[in-house]
């Protein structure tokens, strides 16, 4: 008979979408990733936008001031992309040894974009250089156009805007971030080599309904939105197919409670004090746990160029319920994601400063 597995021991993951934020809110989030995951690409979205390297410089040392002591996490910074940005700047990040993509965000399309690239034509000098230094382009693949339905958002951006790109720009390499849709999973692969993705905890576990029925749930309300059942079911199969174009990318999100349990909530799960269980879970639904080791250590580093992390993390199958509330000095506290409710999985902690996370 087979016998389910109740251990995993997979090497040190990285998480390769992660907004970090900034101050108080920086040191609350930073050490449940850490506890977690060796690595993470920080995304650029401050209110003020990380748009040079200078800044990418600057943030990069406050996130490792900010780590406790006896953690250690390589943040890997991006760069903004505005219509500003210069080929020169991409070949001062490049050289700088700590930038690994530049993130496109069509203006206006989610959290801290309105500085964001207003028409593709706008950055031909930037994705020069990107092509030119091998730079990754990450990209929040949507439409921010009014007309276009949000559920479409993503499939009317590939079609519209970054197939014509990658025509266009023939040695650019472009990671489709959080990919919600069976359109997205069918573009990477037909692109294979040059497009990854990277796949959210959210996405693989939860469908539209999670997010609408039996009330409003704001704390599964993320940008791109959760799509139909169909959708997951292909995410999931991709996620846990083995190919190496598809890699993690928990999108962990953190805002306010109070920025999220309101009139006009803010988009963004916060899933880093429990990502790894989540995506045990994903893969454990799918009958797919041999997978999970690439999909969290090996794929996404490859496709960035990364030497593979050093040590291991243990997954132990347990019934427990994750944390519900992280505090953050003087302010509201963030609410995770799944938040109380029962898990299957439980992450060891890599290392724990004394009294922190109970
Ligand atoms: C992100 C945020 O809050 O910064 N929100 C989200 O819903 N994913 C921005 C983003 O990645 O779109
Ligand atoms: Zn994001």
């Amino acid at each position: 008979m087979h016998q389910p597995l109740d251990r995993l021991e997979l090497p040190t993951p990285d998480d390769l979408h992660l907004h970090l934020r900034d101050e108080a809110m920086l040191r609350a989030v930073l050490p449940w990733t850490a506890r977690q995951f060796g690595r993470g690409l920080v995304m650029p979205n401050l209110p003020v936008p990380v748009t040079s390297t200078t800044a990418a410089a600057a943030y990069r040392e406050r996130i490792l001031a900010a780590l406790p002591p006896g953690l250690d996490f390589e943040p890997l910074m991006t760069l903004y992309l505005t219509d500003e940005t210069t080929a020169e700047e991409i070949r001062r990040a490049k050289a700088s040894g700590f930038v690994h993509a530049a993130k496109l965000y069509p203006a206006g399309v989610t959290t801290h974009s309105a500085a964001g690239v207003t028409g593709l034509e706008r950055v031909y000098d930037a994705l020069d250089g990107l092509q030119d230094t091998g730079l990754i382009l990450s990209v929040h693949g949507e439409v921010a156009d009014p007309q276009v339905d949000i559920f479409d958002r993503e499939a009317v951006f590939l079609e519209r805007h970054l197939a014509p790109l990658l025509e266009r720009f023939a040695g650019l390499r472009v990671v489709l971030e959080h990919v919600t849709t069976a359109e997205g999973v069918a573009f990477v692969r037909a692109n294979r080599g040059r497009v990854a993705a990277t796949f959210t905890p959210q996405h693989l576990l939860l469908n539209r309904n999670h997010l609408l029925v039996g009330g409003l749930h704001p704390h599964h309300y993320c940008l791109p939105v959760l799509k139909r059942e169909d959708h997951r079911l292909a995410l999931l199969q991709a996620a846990t197919s083995g190919e190496g174009c598809f890699f993690a990318g928990t999108d962990s999100a953190p805002h306010g409670r109070d920025a999220k349990e309101s009139a006009c909530g803010c988009a963004g799960c916060f899933s880093a004090p429990t990502a790894l269980e989540l995506y045990a879970e994903a893969f454990d639904e799918a009958g797919a746990l041999d997978q999970l080791p690439t999909f969290l250590a090996g794929h996404g580093a490859r496709f960035y160029g990364l030497k593979p992390t050093t040590g291991t993390v243990t997954l132990v199958r347990e019934r427990w319920e994750g944390p519900v509330c992280a505090p953050v000095e003087g302010q509201k506290p963030v609410i995770p994601f799944r938040a109380g409710e029962p898990l299957s999985w439980r992450a060891l902690p890599r290392s724990s400063p004394p009294g922190f996370g109970e």
